[in-house]
């Protein structure tokens, strides 16, 4: 199969470019975002009910304007005792012009007394992959943990500073660059894809 060597992340959120580009960077391609090419106004309407349908959405409309392998990342995070809410709704959580702030404060005052045993949650992402040849691949990755009652550390972003990972006790906002890309749900979705595009590469 014949490709450019390079990936295109179909995204504007600089936190998430930032995060994927990392955690690519041993990869043998260039990496580059939607905006370094130029399509800073590139937008997709994120109105599927799935992640995998709004990932999909994101690089194939992409594909249509750039040549290229594009990666779209879709996550959500998934609160047991809320049903699943915020789920794929994530980033409107508490409206439609919601900012990080708005949907934390919606996503405490929902668990206003439950318990932390019952605070579980799991934040998903799925990475969507078009090649030029219009062939599709996706990989999924998972990190659980639990949504703590007031907000933890400073770094990362959306839901970072709520979210305490299982096993180390403390949240993505209290933990350096390099520890939240080495487990968290898009490292481990990016792990899987790897081993994917390292084929297509090869
Ligand atoms: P998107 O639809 O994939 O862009 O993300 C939905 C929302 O989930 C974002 O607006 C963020 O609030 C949140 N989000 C996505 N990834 C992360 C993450 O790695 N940490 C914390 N929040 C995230």
């Amino acid at each position: 199969m014949k490709t450019s060597r390079r990936i295109i992340l179909s995204s504007g959120n600089t936190h998430k470019v930032k995060e994927i580009k990392e955690i690519l960077k041993d990869l043998d391609i260039e990496v580059v975002s939607k905006d370094d090419l130029g399509f800073k106004d590139f937008d997709v309407v994120e109105d599927k009910d799935s992640l995998e349908g709004n990932a999909f959405k994101k690089a194939e409309e992409l594909s249509k304007l750039v040549k290229g392998i594009i990666i779209a990342d879709d996550t959500g995070l998934f609160v047991d005792a809320l049903d699943g809410a915020p789920g794929v709704y994530s980033a409107r959580y508490a409206g439609e012009h919601a900012n990080y702030k708005d949907n934390n404060e919606l996503l405490l005052k929902n668990l206003g007394g439950v318990p932390i045993e019952k605070r579980t949650a799991c934040f998903k992402t799925v990475i969507a992959l078009v090649l030029e040849d219009g062939s599709k691949l996706k990989a999924e990755g998972e990190c659980r943990g639990k949504i703590g009652f007031e907000a933890h550390g400073e770094n990362g972003f959306g839901y970072d500073p709520l979210f305490i990972v299982d096993g180390l006790e403390k949240t993505f906002g209290e933990m350096t660059d390099e520890e939240k890309n080495s487990l968290s749900h898009r490292a481990n979705a990016l792990r899987n894809l790897k081993n994917v595009i390292g084929e297509i590469l090869n």
